[in-house]
């Protein structure tokens, strides 16, 4: 299966990530979402990163203009019609998913591949909302996504090996490092990662210690980059909400309970660094 036309869904912090890395990589992009003032929004945070390359002379002037001229906009999900493979970073919601790949099974050909960078969701449920869920997987990818290494890509129950193994293939073509896992809730990045940020802000509501105690303990005594409030803020407190309930609902278990303070803060509107206040300020 040869991928060269690629379709990213969603301009927001994830989406874009995406679609730089695939631009960069010499892929054709697509950059979709639902306005166009959304993509033109995603294009603009790409070419600040990519500036930000030149002038610490990563890359030069020309290769910048060669990537962005890569990357189209799109604000119709038609455009997806002459893809090798759609990849949807559309907001963590399973019905506006399914929506998504109900259409996408119909606009696209039966070869094209859909893959999903949901960081929680079943992929299985999300391939049943087409006719070809074989072709369907998750390839999840870390924030800040141009810099961070991994790709856990996850098997649906029907996904097939052939489709797997060309997720791997281009995976690696964007000097990433996939890593292959199966359709658990939270998958293994967020079982394991998410439990420990909510467990920092337990340790917080609790009272155990102040904030930046607890992510100064973290980054010095365990060599986290980030302590897990920083962590948490930086990734967006909805979204550490929402796939805590998501691993709550899905195994059942109460040590996945969210944090009242995460529900309070996420009540308030403190959402982190993209609402400019969550754990800390940003203003
Ligand atoms: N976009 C693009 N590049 C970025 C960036 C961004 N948002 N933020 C930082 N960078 C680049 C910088 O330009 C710099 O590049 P060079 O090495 O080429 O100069 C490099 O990253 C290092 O940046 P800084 O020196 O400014 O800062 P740092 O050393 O503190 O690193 C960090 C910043 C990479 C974000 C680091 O703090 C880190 O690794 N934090 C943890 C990130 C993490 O855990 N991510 C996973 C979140 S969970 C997730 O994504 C999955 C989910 O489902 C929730």
């Amino acid at each position: 299966m040869s991928i060269q036309n690629v379709m990213v869904i969603g301009a927001g912090q994830m989406g874009s990530g995406i679609a730089q890395v695939c631009a960069m990589a010499g892929y054709n992009v697509l950059v979709n979402d639902l306005k166009e003032e959304f993509v033109l929004k995603g294009l603009a945070s790409i070419e600040k990163n990519l500036q930000r390359q030149v002038d610490k002379q990563k890359l030069t002037a020309d290769q910048k203009q060669e990537i962005l001229s890569r990357l189209k906009p799109s604000a119709d999900l038609q455009d997806a019609a002459g893809t090798d493979l759609v990849i949807e970073a559309a907001v963590e919601n399973m019905a506006i998913k399914t929506d998504i790949f109900a259409k996408l099974d119909k606009i696209t050909p039966e070869t094209t591949i859909l893959a999903t960078n949901t960081s929680s969701l079943p992929i299985t449920e999300i391939a049943a909302a087409t006719n070809r869920p074989e072709k369907v997987i998750g390839m999840h990818f870390m924030n800040p996504v141009p810099v961070m290494k991994l790709v856990e890509i996850i098997r649906g129950l029907a996904t097939a090996d052939e489709v797997y193994q060309s997720i791997e293939d281009m995976t690696k073509t964007l000097n990433k490092i996939p890593v292959e896992v199966n359709d658990f809730p939270g998958f293994v990045s967020n079982r394991i990662l998410m439990p420990m940020i909510n467990e920092a802000i337990y340790t917080l509501y609790e009272g155990v210690a102040e904030k930046e105690a607890i992510d100064e303990v973290m980054k010095l005594g365990m060599n986290h980059p980030m302590g897990p409030l920083t962590l948490a803020d930086f990734i967006g407190l909805d979204t550490c909400l929402y796939i805590m309930e998501t691993l709550h609902e899905g195994f059942g278990d109460d040590k996945y309970r969210p944090c009242p303070l995460l529900r309070k803060y996420v009540k308030a509107g403190w959402l982190g660094r993209k609402t400019g206040r969550g754990f800390y300020s940003y203003e």
